[in-house]
């Protein structure tokens, strides 16, 4: 039964929040005067002592580069860049490291997929399926793929609540498709995706699934056995991870059948002016220096969520969700968008003042200490679904509170007086 939100409905946090943000020295810092409230988290998150300590580790100790080196410091640093890998690959739940390719982030991993395999098995009259929740980065390399080679985008919708429109998709899915590009969690929204269910429907009729998880790994428990994609990707900088951080997971099968994406240095295994061979899994999609200090920085961003437990992360952004929708719905003028019930979300709330543009509504925020998202978040296709230019949004992370929420509460008070609305 879906709890809807009303003042009153209390959902208990699992976590030590206050020892939790000791271990992120941002969270210390003072905004114009006042306390952080840091609320962009789907944008990126900040990272704990844990993590930072990781990377100064590698260059204070033992950076060199890796899988080259005969010698102490780039077998150490080799070692710990393979170890972040087998780290990733038990936390999405593969079933193999060698199906886990380091990537800078999500945008690149939805790119290795549509510029390798798309571009070898989407031909001419083919169907794509993509839904409006998707980032752009799930959305603009299947169009130009689309354009390339002349297949079809068959966009699915969502319903006034921001939930995928099913009997659509189920529809579009019966009709045939090759892939099937959907998004696990909205940026935009918060809503999450019954992934696994269409999955399944979509494999059966023929599909090819590719997962966008770039706001899923960092917030719900991800597993890609479980889930039966074909590929998922996701960003580290969302998870506590330094930027330049990622990975695409695919199916074994898949990922040994297909061209690489980049060529040169490490991804190959032998070279002569005639021909080249390809190295082995995943190096074949890693060509030239990889970026390992974040990787490691990766592998101890999964360390410190392992600790933490991700399903208690999920639990906590509930609990603040709880808190803040009801009060936020009862502010006159305020329109929030996307899910009103906890079921199946994540802790993005999506917003308008009525009377205020976005952009003013950050700025008088930013003057509070209040970090949040102002634009269209790269879901330029949703905020047209939703009639709107822009929202502004708040994401939470393990380190947001109540009082937090209530910081945000009181900078809609302050925006609305400064604007008279
Ligand atoms: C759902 C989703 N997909 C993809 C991306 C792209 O992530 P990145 O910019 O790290 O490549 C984002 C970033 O906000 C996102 O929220």
């Amino acid at each position: 039964m879906a709890v809807t939100v009303k003042t009153g409905t209390e959902v208990r946090s699992p976590l030590d929040v206050a020892k939790i943000r000791a271990d992120f020295p941002i969270l210390s810092r003072a905004v114009n005067g006042k306390p952080v409230v840091y609320l962009d988290n789907a944008a990126t998150s900040q990272k704990p002592r844990q993590v930072i300590g990781a990377m100064r580790a590698v260059f204070e100790e033992y950076n060199a580069n890796i899988h080259r080196g005969v010698y102490e410091f780039s077998e150490q640093t080799t070692a710990a860049f393979e170890g972040a890998r087998a780290k990733v690959a038990r936390f999405i739940g593969a079933h193999d490291d060698r199906e886990v390719i380091f990537v800078r982030n999500a945008t690149e991993g939805v790119n290795l997929v549509a510029y390798t395999w798309g571009r070898e098995n989407i031909r001419s009259g083919d169907r794509i399926i993509s839904t409006v929740l998707e980032h752009h980065s799930d959305f603009v390399p299947w169009q130009q793929l689309a354009k390339d080679v002349g297949a079809q985008i068959v966009m699915i919708d969502v319903d006034d609540d921001g939930r995928l429109r099913r009997e659509q998709l189920s529809a579009e899915i019966k009709k045939g498709a090759k892939l099937l590009a959907i998004t696990h969690t909205s940026n935009g929204l918060g809503t999450v995706n019954p992934v696994k269910e269409i999955v399944a429907e979509a494999r059966a009729a023929g599909a090819t699934v590719l997962v966008d998880a770039a706001q899923a790994v960092p917030h719900t428990p991800v597993d890609v056995t479980d889930l039966d994609c074909d590929f998922l990707v996701f960003s580290g900088h969302k998870m506590l991870a330094p930027p330049g951080s990622g990975g695409v997971w695919g199916r074994i099968g898949l990922l040994e059948r297909m061209r690489p994406f980049l060529f040169g240095g490490d991804m190959i295994s032998r070279v002569t002016v005639e021909k080249t061979e390809w190295n082995e899994l995943p190096w074949k999609f890693e060509a030239g220096t990889s970026s390992y200090v974040d990787a490691i920085g990766l592998g101890a961003a999964v360390d410190y969520l392992e600790a933490v437990g991700v399903a208690n992360i999920h639990d906590h952004e509930l609990s603040l969700v709880a808190y803040l929708l009801p009060r936020l719905s009862e502010i006159p003028g305020v329109e929030v968008y996307g899910p009103k019930t906890l079921d199946d979300r994540v802790g993005v709330v999506s917003f308008n003042i009525e009377g205020i543009h976005p952009h003013d509504v950050a700025t008088i925020f930013d003057r509070e200490g209040v970090c949040v998202r102002a634009g269209h978040h790269c879901n330029q296709l949703l905020m047209t679904r939703l009639g709107v230019a822009a929202t502004t949004r708040a994401s939470f992370y393990l380190y947001n509170t109540t009082d937090e929420c209530d910081a945000l509460l009181g900078a809609i008070d302050r925006a609305k007086k400064v604007f008279k609305v």
